[in-house]
């Protein structure tokens, strides 16, 4: 089970210690939410952010872009440091070539759904992919309610993975808290994003411990 905090939460004035402080938690992810205010509704950072942050942290990035036209992009955020790349289904009319660009930079790809798009989405790619990212909100803001309908989605998708990639994650991703985190890993989640639950916390690395505790039983 791995806990990747979303830095959304984190107080961009202070960022770098926002980092430090949930590193020094023993995490080895950070989830880092890249928005352009048209895909989704809201603007958030770019990749001089990413590279700022490269500089002070060793952790692996997990990068969602949450942008329209990821193809112009990709190949700035993994310049910049990412580790990982996922890029919204719903966001490119060329899915298949997308991810082959980002594998061809070397990074690992994801690929993440809305709450309201189908997994036949990914049908025809789901074998080269290293994440499948299944969100659990509307992408757009952190602090959001969990959607409860994804839950069997998730079963689904946990049920297709083992016949046909088994090595490919499953990441959920919005409303993570000690009582969701539970119940995103019975269903098969392995990566739980969290944002507000750990950096709206008073004791983020308090949070982070109570989630994955929560998350194993
Ligand atoms: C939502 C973002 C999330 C967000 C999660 O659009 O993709 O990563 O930061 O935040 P919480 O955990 O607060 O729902
Ligand atoms: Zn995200």
């Amino acid at each position: 089970m791995t806990i990747a905090p979303s830095i959304l939460s984190a107080n961009f004035a202070r960022l770098g210690e926002d980092v430090s402080l949930v590193e020094n938690a023993g995490i080895d992810m950070l989830h880092i939410d890249i928005m352009d205010g048209h895909f989704v509704p809201n603007i958030s950072i770019g990749p001089a952010v990413v590279g700022s942050l490269r500089k002070v942290s060793a952790l692996e990035f997990d990068v969602h872009l949450m942008i329209e036209h990821p193809e112009k992009y990709v190949e700035d955020f993994v310049k910049a440091g990412a580790d990982s790349i996922t890029i919204h289904a719903e966001a490119t009319r060329h899915l298949h070539r997308v991810i082959q660009l980002i594998k061809s930079l070397g990074a690992n790809v994801g690929v993440a759904l809305n709450p309201a798009t189908p997994l036949e989405m990914l049908t025809y790619v789901l074998q080269e992919l290293d994440v499948v990212l299944l969100m659990t909100v509307n992408p757009g803001f952190g602090g959001q309610k969990f959607i409860q309908e994804v839950l069997p989605k998730i079963v689904a998708l946990s049920g297709i993975l083992k016949e046909v990639n088994p090595l490919c994650r499953i990441e959920v991703d919005g409303g993570i808290n000690v009582e969701t985190a539970r119940l995103v890993s019975k269903a098969g989640a392995e990566i739980l994003v969290a944002g507000a639950a750990v950096f709206s916390s008073p004791d983020p690395q308090q949070a982070i411990y109570d989630i994955l505790e929560a998350a194993k039983e």
